[in-house]
């Protein structure tokens, strides 16, 4: 990817914790801070529907209980996604991933999907249904999301149902053979921790041709560091602390 379509700035699960992760209230108040590029946790109903939740688990972030992805659309729509964060939010819904692709579409905003599998044997499987939707629901569009994953196989999945959208590889660690593996899966960007980028691995990372992302920056000193090491984006919580110039 010789240009760079994507702004510097992220805001992590539609505004960080000012409003509910991933509801579409929170990417519209992302969006009320001046931000235009997202990031959203995506994953699978039982039924194979993309919705967009963070954990696992329903209990954190809505009013159910067990494993979001062991439960039919259907179910999963009907649950309230707000009222564990405020009562502002009471009765916000999760969303589709196409709920979302229409927020962004219709306002000219970018996405970062990261693809987050419900467990590992399903991570493939998981890359390949989001990377069909998404290029479904973005077919035509001036700028394709970037599609992320933790998993190498979720991303494997992705460039085999949908080459044609970016791909970034998200490291907590830098495990043995990430440079390659990136590479392996034609990768265009790698989405750090924060603290993992340094001169070297700044170098390490533009040398083979990647841009150099991260999550999730919450500081100002941070920052700083990461735009003076050259690095090309940052995803934050902190939509009210940083102007997204
Ligand atoms: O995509 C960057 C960041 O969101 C990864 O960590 O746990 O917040 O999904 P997590
Ligand atoms: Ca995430």
């Amino acid at each position: 990817m010789k240009h760079w379509p994507y702004p510097r700035w992220v805001a992590h699960r539609g505004a960080g914790k000012l409003a509910p992760e991933n509801t579409l209230a929170a990417f519209r108040l992302g969006a009320e801070h001046g931000y235009r590029m997202f990031e959203c946790d995506a994953k699978l109903s039982a039924d194979g529907v993309v919705f967009l939740m963070h954990d696992a688990e329903l209990d954190r972030t809505t009013n159910g209980t067990g494993i979001g992805g062991d439960r039919p659309w259907g179910e999963l729509a009907r649950l309230d996604a707000g009222s564990w964060h405020s009562r502002a939010w009471a009765g916000e819904p999760l969303p589709t991933l196409e709920n979302l692709a229409r927020l962004c579409l219709g306002n000219g905003y970018h996405l970062n999907i990261e693809i987050k599998p419900t467990d590992v044997a399903i991570a493939q499987r998981t890359g390949e249904v989001v990377a069909r939707e998404a290029a479904r629901l973005w077919t035509g569009a001036a700028v394709p999301p970037l599609l992320t994953s933790f998993r190498p196989e979720s991303l494997a999945g992705a460039k085999a149902v949908a080459p044609q959208l970016p791909r970034g590889l998200l490291l907590d660690s830098l495990w043995q053979g990430w440079l390659e593996m990136a590479l392996q899966l034609d990768c265009v960007a790698l989405v750090c921790s924060h603290a993992l980028w340094d001169a070297a691995t700044v170098a390490q990372a533009k040398s083979a041709g990647l841009r150099c992302l991260s999550y999730t920056v919450n500081d100002e000193w941070a920052a700083q560091r990461l735009w003076d090491l050259g690095t090309d984006a940052i995803i934050t919580d902190r939509v009210d602390l940083f102007a997204p110039v």
